[in-house]
């Protein structure tokens, strides 16, 4: 038996502008999935497309338990640590001698197939190694640790990041001359950042500017602007959408003792909040009970 975790991640600065080759900024978090592997003769039963992908890419046959404290398909990154997680415990399982970046490839290439080529390296990269990283393009630079208050809302409406990410090629595609300026606009904005990531302040305005293109680029919800202007309200340095909108979920970058009454704020703004830091570490192996 093997059991195995990983953490989930945020998008701190720059979603939907990576996929048209600009950089964003990604960070693991607190809560952790925990995946148990254990050896088996007959095939296992995962309720999971993510899961299935990792014994057939593998090639072996066992039993899976999962302990996530992520939610899932809010925009935490739940599938790329669930994958990540799976497949360092099966390779540690069956003695399978994978490294970490032939783990972290191989969730890429899981992902991607699952979303029907819809996915960039970002979660499964920040699932792996944790940190935090600069994505852009298929290369990642690790990025100096952070001591990062950071509240998370999800707004509970469910969202599709495939859906979202075509509706932004859609808007693309009918007003080219004003999403390109937006784009360049968010990787100034991404850029800008990684001369001040220190500077949690700064690093606020940066969000709001950011959250405001986003929600030119159509991919905005009512409850998540609810709950970005709650978290303002509330004396956050700065909040917007995480990951694909639509739906999922906002981060706010916190003064520390304002956390806890963010975190409050957005509970009675319908959303369920999550108070959350830097996760250092990526994959992790866990002792066995
Ligand atoms: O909501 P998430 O975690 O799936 O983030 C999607 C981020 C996008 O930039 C919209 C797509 C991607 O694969 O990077």
């Amino acid at each position: 038996m093997a059991t195995w975790s990983a953490p989930g991640k945020v998008f701190l600065f720059g979603e939907h502008a990576v996929v048209y080759g600009k950089p964003g900024i990604a960070l693991a978090i607190r809560p952790r999935v925990y995946v148990t592997v254990r050896k088996t003769s007959h095939a296992h039963h995962a309720k999971s497309p993510y899961i299935d992908q990792c014994f057939k890419e593998l090639n072996v046959k066992g039993s899976v338990y999962i302990n996530s404290q992520l939610p899932s398909s809010s925009g935490l990154g739940s599938s790329a640590a669930v994958t990540v997680a799976t497949l360092a415990a099966i390779n540690d399982e069956f003695g399978l001698g994978k490294t970490r970046d032939q783990i972290a490839e191989l969730a890429f290439k899981i992902e991607k197939r699952v979303q029907k080529g819809r996915a960039s390296p970002t979660d499964t990269t920040v699932s792996t190694y944790g940190g935090m990283f600069l994505i852009k393009e298929g290369t990642r630079k690790r990025l100096a640790p952070q001591n990062y208050h950071l509240v998370v809302g999800n707004s509970q409406a469910t969202h599709s990041t495939a859906r979202m990410v075509e509706k932004v090629a859609d808007l693309k595609g009918k007003y080219p001359t004003i999403c390109e300026p937006v784009l360049n606009a968010i990787e100034a904005i991404t850029l800008d950042a990684m001369k001040h990531l220190d500077e949690p302040q700064y690093l606020g305005r940066l969000m709001d500017m950011n959250h405001a293109l986003l929600d030119v680029l159509g991919v905005g919800h009512p409850h998540l602007s609810r709950l970005v202007l709650a978290a303002r309200a509330t004396g956050a340095y700065g909040a917007k959408i995480t990951g694909a909108g639509g739906g999922g979920c906002m981060v706010a970058l916190a003064p520390k003792n304002l956390k806890a009454r963010i975190a409050g704020a957005l509970e009675v703004t319908e959303g369920r909040a999550l108070i959350t830091c830097l996760d250092t570490e990526g994959l992790r192996k866990e002792k066995d009970a």
